[in-house]
């Protein structure tokens, strides 16, 4: 962990969820249910990361949905005809549950805005920009799951309060060939988790990359980004890109990475989610007997 100092800055009070794209990796599930919907055994990806969010002190969290995505309303906020019915059923567990996971517009602020076409992460966030509250910005990408305690957001706000750099990313450690697939840190050296950084590399080749710290998706972002991301120009795959804004914006404002506790897993990829449940479900007792003998099952029947 970073050295503290008395921080000298305003509290993340704000988490943006860009929740508004395609999410094709995983057609034909995400044809009528959002990616961001899709379960890890039974806590929908978001579930995942409002707990994260929530645990790290967030007041309001905005959520950057698309029109036909309206599932992701209904799921994030209380449904009082489900619990009525639930408890008249005598399912009362289930209903303190299903409170307890919704979120209590008296206890956190919660906007939906639209991005009516996803014309990329960069864009999701700017849609965002009218809503937040002051000081730096926190974003979270519902589809990287980060399983572990304390939850990255809590560990990296802290960190941000004690560094003196204006963005923050998430990173993780890759192997060589794992470099392509994501934007590559340029670490200039260590603090503890905080990494110091003079920019980053979006999917280098691997004897091209500056190291190997990939950015995944938890970022702590200082305000200016909304004007940056205002005149950004499309990038990677035609998209607005977050990480472009990010590096340009770093060079007056400075960049540090943040190697957090937990284990990510790419959710957005099938092995990713199945690497997920696998974890979730290894940590649950009632499971051992099914993950046990699902091996010699599935040998057998080949
Ligand atoms: P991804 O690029 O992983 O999501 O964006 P995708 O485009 O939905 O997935 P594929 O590649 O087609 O399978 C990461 C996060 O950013 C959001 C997505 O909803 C996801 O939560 N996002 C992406 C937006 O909100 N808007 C965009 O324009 C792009």
């Amino acid at each position: 962990m970073t050295a503290q100092s008395s921080s000298h800055r305003k509290p993340v009070r704000t988490a943006i969820f860009p929740v508004a794209g395609l999410g094709t990796r995983f057609l034909p599930a995400t044809k009528a249910t959002p990616k961001e919907l899709l379960p890890v055994l039974d806590r929908p990806l978001i579930q995942f990361a409002i707990d994260e969010a929530r645990a790290a002190g967030i007041e309001r969290m905005v959520f950057v949905s698309h029109p036909s995505k309206s599932a992701i309303e209904h799921y994030v906020l209380e449904d009082p005809e489900l619990e009525k019915t639930l408890r008249e059923k005598g399912k009362d567990k289930m209903a303190d549950r299903l409170c307890d996971n919704a979120l209590d517009p008296e206890k956190v602020e919660v906007r939906f805005v639209m991005q009516d076409e996803p014309l990329g992460l960069g864009h999701a966030v700017l849609c965002a920009a009218d809503e937040v509250l002051d000081g730096a910005v926190a974003v979270i990408l519902p589809d990287d799951l980060i399983l572990g305690e304390p939850g990255c957001l809590s560990e990296m706000i802290e960190a941000y309060q004690g560094a003196d750099d204006g963005h923050m990313v998430a990173t993780m450690q890759v192997d060589d060939q794992a470099v392509q697939s994501y934007g590559i840190l340029s670490v200039t050296g260590r603090d503890g988790q905080v990494l110091k950084a003079d920019g980053m590399v979006e999917k280098p080749a691997p004897e091209e990359a500056p190291s190997r710290q990939a950015v995944v998706g938890r970022y702590v972002l200082d305000g200016s980004i909304f004007e940056v991301l205002k005149t950004q120009e499309p990038g990677a795959g035609g998209e607005i890109q977050l990480t472009d804004a990010i590096a340009r914006g770093s060079k007056e404002l400075g960049l540090c990475g943040f190697r957090f506790t937990g284990t990510r897993f790419d959710c957005g990829s099938k092995e990713g989610m199945l690497s997920a449940i696998l974890a979730y479900a290894g940590d649950r007792p009632e499971f051992q007997g099914v993950l046990d003998s699902a091996t010699p099952t599935v040998l057998a029947a080949e």
